[in-house]
């Protein structure tokens, strides 16, 4: 017997049912509940609202478990392949190896930018944030490749996802380059995805820079641990925007849009500059928790603290261990790596954050790692879209592909001016 749940209301008795997912999660179905109340419901940060089902991402954050398909994230960190993930969260499964295969080789074809983008690059101020650059440029894809906005089949998606995949880190790439007044470094179709983008970042005419197995695996590793996390802010602003039916290129491109504020993505940013204010003796780490602590004080200790998880987040676990092995790859000694630690431990021994279950989330060890690869701070957002992009692209298909999914459109609770006349202005 499916259980449901009661509503009473007035004299009206009404029985909701109970959805319950595949991990037993239970989810009361309101979907039927103005029609017959004529009641909404107010929920304003969405906390307790599930708006889709989905079988891409699994998170439990009350164990800190995170899973792509039902594969828990732990396991893709000794192989790191981030395009084999990238296919899996798109299509649903592993890919082939020819399937993979072709993957690949429609990324390394769609490397390119049309000449005329590129040139718009020029004509942007130099110290242009990238990620708006990110954005317009994604938006603008569609100029180039109007047969794109028609979807057909699972076949001609693939070619709209690789096209995407790939040129999102020629643009990111682009976008720094011009950032220094430095020439554009054209994609090089013997590099794997991560090294491609390196060589577009940091190759400079004549001289090939040099790419280890190690740093392509912790820029690997970054990706794929930032490939998709459920109905977060920006997928859900991906999902807001394609239910419009807008096509897949302006939904991403808001969707970097939301990524960019610092309680989001941004907040790798915002933890670097932390770090090194602390270093640089702005504050202590001390002042910093403080700080933090102080609700007089728009402050926040950035990289702490998560909607869902409420235990600490395994990407940043993940990101923790990787920090010692990447920095000691590289021969790299970061103060900011010791100040982070420290901060860390004070503030898991502080009540306040023990109280509201308040844990490093992914952004606070991943600056340091991107640091370590030379990506300048001001990338590191970037970095997390190119990351999020195959989430992204993963949520618009699942939400495209279902005959039931709907325009989004939520209620709100008016609390403005009754009825009132219009004033002519000589009466104002
Ligand atoms: N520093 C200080 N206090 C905090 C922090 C923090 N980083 N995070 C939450 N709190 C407090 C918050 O003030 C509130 O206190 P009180 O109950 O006294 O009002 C309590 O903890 C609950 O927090 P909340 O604001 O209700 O939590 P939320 O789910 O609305 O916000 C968050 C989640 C991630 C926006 C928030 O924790 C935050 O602002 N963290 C810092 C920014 C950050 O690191 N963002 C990256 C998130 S993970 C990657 C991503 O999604 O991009």
């Amino acid at each position: 017997m499916p259980e449901k749940a009661l509503l009473c209301f007035g004299d009206q008795q009404i029985e909701l049912p109970v959805l319950v997912g595949a991990e037993g999660e239970k989810s009361v179905d309101i979907s039927r509940l103005r029609d017959a109340t004529g009641l909404t419901t107010y929920d304003p940060s969405l906390s307790n609202t599930a708006v889709c089902k989905s079988a891409i991402t699994f998170i439990d954050g009350d164990e800190g478990i995170l899973r792509y398909r039902g594969i828990p994230i732990e396991q893709f960190t000794d192989r790191p392949n981030f395009i084999e993930v990238a296919w899996l969260l798109i299509f649903g499964r592993l890919p082939k190896k020819d399937e993979l295969d072709r993957f690949s080789q429609r990324l390394t074809l769609n490397e390119l930018l049309h000449e005329g983008m590129k040139h718009q690059f020029q004509h942007i101020p130099a110290d242009a944030p990238p990620m708006a650059l990110l954005s317009a440029t994604l938006s603008n894809l569609v100029c180039y490749h109007p047969q794109f906005l028609a979807l057909g089949d699972d076949e001609s998606f693939e070619e709209m996802a690789a096209r995407l995949i790939s040129k999102v880190r020629t643009i990111a790439a682009f976008s720094y380059r011009r950032s220094l007044g430095l020439p554009f470094n054209y994609p090089n179709p013997n590099l794997r995805y991560c090294a491609n983008f390196l060589h577009m970042m940091f190759s400079i005419p004549y001289q090939q820079y040099s790419i280890t197995r190690e740093i392509e695996d912790a820029l690997n590793l970054i990706f794929i641990l930032h490939a998709d996390h459920e109905q977060n802010c920006s997928t859900s602003t991906a999902r807001v925007v394609g239910s419009s039916r807008a096509n897949l290129f302006a939904s991403c491109a808001s969707a970097v849009c939301a990524l960019w504020g610092p309680l989001h993505g941004g907040a790798n940013v915002e933890v670097v500059e932390m770090l090194d204010r602390i270093h640089h003796g702005g504050m202590s780490p001390e002042d910093c928790i403080k700080a933090a602590k102080d609700k007089a004080n728009p402050f926040k200790l950035f990289g702490f603290g998560h909607r869902i998880y409420k235990n600490y987040d395994p990407r940043a676990k993940i990101l923790k261990v990787a920090c010692d092995r990447v920095l000691s790859q590289m021969k790299v000694k970061d103060p900011l790596l010791d100040i982070a630690r420290k901060l860390e431990e004070l503030a898991l021994a502080d009540p306040y954050f023990v109280e509201r279950k308040l844990y490093p989330n992914v952004d606070f060890y991943s600056g340091i790692i991107l640091r370590s690869l030379g990506i300048p701070t001001n990338m590191f957002t970037v970095c997390f879209a190119i990351g999020r992009l195959p989430g992204w692209i993963a949520q618009w298909k699942e939400q495209h592909d279902d005959p039931t999914s709907k325009i989004l459109r939520p209620r709100q609770v008016y609390i403005g001016n009754t009825i009132q006349d219009y004033v002519p202005i000589e009466k104002r």
